[in-house]
């Protein structure tokens, strides 16, 4: 057991991770700084793992609120989470998200080697990857850079400060690579439900599902893909939380990267077979232009998280999909 600061934002993926650390024994303090989350999910994960967190309202961008939460504890290792995550906004606004990531993330390691805390976990991307210079599967050493937008250069320029902070200042890192999160937990108290407008494909289809839109465009069906329309890993968010955890349990010393994963592609097309399969209703469409910046197919290679972590998703997209429709009260 141990005990981490959870540097949160938004609560889909950290709430997650959070009820699955305290459910190993983990003691967690969040910091959050409310901007688009909701206390009441400590309620929730109070409900499911009897235990509350301890939750600090804070903010990365300044040096003083981690100051603060740093001297009133005393933490075994970070799981660093806090960070925008909307491509599309992020173009529209490159310097709100180089300073909530990455002079978020340089404070949040300004203070842990104050305080010489030198364990470290943090979500990346599988945007990192350079698309253009390798094919997927996507394995860890494949070529990263070459960023399409500014969410994906600040992860991909955090992942350079993480390197050096395991070089020069012994620091011990694991960068979590995701690639599609989707999905809710099995009580149905935690999901995704964004407060604004979603573009990620699950809660557009969501939002379709509920009737608050006509119809889901599928941005491209002409790629070179089985049936034209785009692949992506989708990973269930609870399998997604346990990697945390099991990354966080088994840390060696330095710098380390594992892709999470599943391995295997689902088009949005089959995404739409599969919804209409467990909703047993016909799932509105329309197919239209692609969108800028998709690729045709974003896949983890998993040999790394399946050999050296000792680690396999265990949930598909259909449980995915169940769990997601559960959670937004939408039993079948
Ligand atoms: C993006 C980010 C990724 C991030 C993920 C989840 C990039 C290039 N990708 O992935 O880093 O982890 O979001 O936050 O930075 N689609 C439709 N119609 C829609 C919405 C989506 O057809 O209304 C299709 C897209 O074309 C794509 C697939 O669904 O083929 C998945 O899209 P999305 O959920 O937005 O995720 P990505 O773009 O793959």
């Amino acid at each position: 057991m141990s005990k981490l600061l959870l540097t949160w934002w938004t609560w889909f993926i950290w709430s997650h991770t959070t009820v699955e650390l305290l459910q190993a024994w983990h003691e967690v303090v969040i910091f959050d700084n409310l901007a688009n989350s909701d206390q009441s999910v400590c309620d929730r994960i109070q409900q499911i793992t009897g235990i509350a967190p301890v939750f600090v309202q804070g903010d990365i961008r300044s040096l003083e609120d981690l100051r603060g939460v740093f001297a009133d504890h005393s933490f075994d290792g970070v799981i660093h989470f806090a960070g925008l995550k909307a491509v599309g906004v992020s173009c529209e606004d490159p310097f709100g998200y180089y300073e909530n990531n990455i002079v978020g993330s340089m404070n949040l390691l300004r203070v842990m080697d104050e305080h010489e805390v030198r364990k470290l976990i943090f979500s990346s991307s599988a945007t990192v990857y350079d698309a253009a210079a390798s094919q997927a599967p996507f394995a860890e050493d494949a070529p990263t850079g070459n960023t399409t937008n500014p969410y994906g250069t600040t992860k991909f320029v955090i992942e350079q400060l993480l390197k050096d902070m395991s070089n020069w200042k012994q620091m011990d890192i694991t960068s979590l690579r995701y690639f599609n999160p989707v999905g809710a937990h099995q009580s149905w108290l935690l999901g995704e439900d964004p407060t604004d407008i979603p573009t990620n494909l699950l809660p557009v289809m969501m939002e379709v599902v509920e009737g608050k839109r006509e119809k889901l465009s599928v941005f491209g069906n002409d790629y070179d893909t089985t049936d034209g329309t785009c692949l992506r890993d989708y990973i269930h968010v609870v399998d997604l939380a346990k990697a945390h955890q099991i990354a966080r349990e088994s840390q060696w010393s330095g710098y380390e990267v594992y892709n999470v994963w599943t391995g295997s592609g689902t088009s949005v097309a089959q995404m739409i077979t599969i919804l209409e399969w467990v909703s047993d209703k016909p799932f509105p469409f329309e197919n239209v232009d692609r969108r800028d910046g998709d690729i045709a197919i974003s896949v983890a290679n998993v040999w790394k998280i399946e050999n050296k972590l000792w680690r396999k998703a265990n949930l598909g997209v259909k449980e995915a999909l169940e769990d997601a429709m559960r959670f937004r009260g939408k039993a079948w």
